[in-house]
């Protein structure tokens, strides 16, 4: 056959293969999501989350040293408090539990980059993203806890925050307030495109903030659609978002990848605790290939257009990275 184009001539080994790859990785773009509680010695296992932890904040150094042996330098914190009220005042406590860990953990690890979740779900009594009006989330009167949490988080030593509530304006709000609170050089990374999805389960097992009543289909996205996810990342960005997230990473690729060529922002794909959760349990019943399945989803986040990933395989991640198995 007289071929002049053979694009098996590039895969002939592994050298070659390496040498012509399209996507590379690197350590310094994941980021891991870990879950602090109240309480004295606590390092209890998630159910639906085999291998991942909440961690009382006298154990967090623990999991700190972990990350910071294994070259991931940045994680984002999610807090489970004791005590929930109809307006999520734990969120906002400078002595919450997110804003008691960030302190202590701080101290020992100051060179770790802290990223905070805001978002009120975990902290009212109801479950929901915002403060309620009858049954519905009151947007606009959520919108000053939300600023007034991501400040209480910068305070308390956050690098950067990351509201994931879906209020609309929040961005705006959050900047407004930590500008005013002379905090004009932390970035927000916001949750731009996320969507109402049940790939969240285990999370909201993890951090006991699945809504008491109805779900959150009036400020998550539905996830049939496709161009009013760029009506929500460009909005974003014009209330002076930094960094944009797509939520969940691996069926919403396509937004990953349509997003990142029509913007200028730093792109962040979160891996959620479902897509975690199946990987597991098929890995467990050893249906599939966990550590080659990781790899592939991994890769095909960056490939989509991501610079940022966030997983709770980071640790893994960047074992492979390392011991030059995936790269
Ligand atoms: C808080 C929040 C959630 C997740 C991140 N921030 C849960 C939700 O929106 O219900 C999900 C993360 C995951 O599933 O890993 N709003």
């Amino acid at each position: 056959m007289d071929l002049l184009n053979r694009p098996r001539r590039l895969r002939k080994n592994e050298a070659l293969r390496r040498m012509v790859r399209e996507t590379r990785m690197d350590k310094s773009s994941l980021i891991y999501p870990l879950f602090v509680m109240e309480g004295q010695g606590i390092e209890e296992e998630i159910p639906s989350m085999e291998g991942q932890y909440r961690y009382s904040i006298d154990r967090l150094p623990y999991e700190l040293e972990r990350l910071t042996k294994a070259g991931v330098r940045n994680l984002m914190l999610f807090g489970i408090p004791d005590h929930k009220d109809e307006v999520g005042s734990g969120a906002y406590d400078p002595d919450g539990i997110v804003q008691k860990a960030l302190r202590a953990a701080k101290k020992e690890f100051p060179d770790l980059y802290y990223i905070t979740d805001v978002c009120m779900c975990e902290y009212t009594s109801h479950g929901h993203c915002g403060v309620l009006c009858g049954h519905d989330v009151d947007n606009d009167a959520t919108l000053p806890l939300l600023a007034k949490t991501a400040l209480s988080h910068v305070e308390a030593g956050a690098d950067m925050v990351a509201p994931s509530d879906m209020m609309d304006g929040r961005v705006m709000a959050i900047r407004e307030c930590l500008d005013a609170g002379g905090h004009k050089d932390i970035p927000i990374m916001s949750y731009a495109v996320k969507f109402a999805s049940a790939f969240y389960g285990p999370f909201r097992e993890a951090a006991g903030s699945a809504p008491s009543f109805g779900d959150r289909k009036s400020y998550q996205m539905d996830f049939h659609n496709r161009r009013e996810a760029m009506k929500e990342a460009l909005a974003d960005i014009d209330e002076g978002a930094d960094i944009i997230m797509v939520k969940p990473a691996m069926s919403y690729l396509d937004l990953v990848s349509e997003i990142s060529a029509v913007t200028d922002v730093p792109m962040a794909a979160y891996s959620v605790s479902g897509e975690y959760a199946m990987v597991k349990a098929a890995a467990r019943m050893g249906w599939i290939d966990e550590e080659r399945i990781v790899q592939e989803m991994a890769v095909a986040a960056y490939r989509a257009g991501a610079q940022i990933y966030i997983t709770y395989y980071a640790k893994e991640l960047a074992k492979y990275m390392d011991e030059g198995r995936i790269g």
